[in-house]
């Protein structure tokens, strides 16, 4: 066998492989369909075992923000890689993790203060539903325990984050029976330049209004619905929400998992708002 055959046996071993041991996700287990190996990556271009070259024009589903194989972050990595690559964070602390936490609490929106810090968009939006409640339980206001998202949002595959994807096209439908039960309003419709119309926020405004007493937290992805369809929307939908929770005593989740870190133009999609925020994800 020359090398070029070895190679392309070695390669439908692991795409074998692949088939019979790995459910990918969003895939079907039944009948999956041939994935791509990758063997090398650097900047937008993927490069595959066949020879090929793929562009990832969606960063590694938001992740790989700076790209593949960044230098400066893959000098970071190796050079905390022989210190330890993780201790528990409860009653420990190190040097990279504070350093970070003190750079995010200075780039982004006033209000953010301290971070939580957690490994995942679907997790951090459970801590963030679990602040929001835990908040009302210890200001004696328990009853606020229901949340308000939007049609077309999304917001992750865990329990508490799929309770706030849409419940049609946020890809849980299925769950439909087992998750809590939420508030929805009708997803933002005028476009980041077109003028504004009251009527665009009416139906948002009176669910809050009749249902403030149960609700902890508004949820939304700022600016840009962004699995529920690349929806750009109006900053002024966002400020109306803004003035809207302040004046019924509702918490604010921005969730920031597809747009934050620049992806708007602005370092956090908020900021095209200038809101104010209590809580980001
Ligand atoms: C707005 C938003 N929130 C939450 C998530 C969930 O993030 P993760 O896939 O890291 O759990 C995503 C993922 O695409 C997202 O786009």
């Amino acid at each position: 066998m020359n090398s070029i055959t070895s190679e392309l046996s070695a390669q439908s071993r692991i795409l074998d492989k692949d088939q019979q041991f790995v459910w990918h996700p969003y895939s079907s287990l039944s009948a999956p369909i041939p994935a791509y190996e990758v063997v090398f990556a650097e900047g937008v271009n993927l490069h595959l075992a066949d020879g090929s070259q793929l562009i990832d024009g969606m960063a590694s589903w938001w992740c790989a923000i700076h790209g593949y194989n960044h230098p400066a972050l893959n000098a970071a990595a190796k050079a905390q890689i022989d210190k330890f690559s993780h201790v528990m964070f409860g009653g420990i602390t190190h040097a990279p993790a504070v350093d970070l936490c003190e750079t995010l609490v200075n780039i982004t929106p006033r209000g953010l203060d301290k971070v939580f810090l957690s490994d995942s968009g679907s997790v951090a939006v459970e801590v963030a539903i679990k602040m929001a409640f835990q908040y009302w339980i210890s200001v004696g206001k328990p009853d606020k325990n229901k949340l308000l998202s939007l049609h077309n949002g999304y917001h992750g595959d865990t329990f508490a984050a799929m309770s706030v994807c849409d419940p049609v096209n946020g890809m849980h439908h299925m769950f439909d029976q087992v998750l809590a039960k939420h508030y929805f309003a009708p997803a933002p419709q005028i476009g980041v330049d077109e003028p504004w119309d009251e009527d665009d926020i009416a139906e948002f405004s009176a669910i809050i209004a009749a249902k403030k007493d149960q609700l902890a937290a508004v949820i939304l992805e700022p600016i840009v619905q962004g699995a529920g369809g690349m929806r750009f929307y109006s900053p002024e939908y966002l400020r109306r929400v803004r003035e809207l929770c302040d004046e019924h005593d509702v918490l604010l989740i921005a969730d920031e998992i597809a747009t934050g870190f620049g992806r708007t133009g602005k370092l956090f999609a908020c900021e095209w708002a200038g809101l104010p925020l209590t809580l980001c994800v």
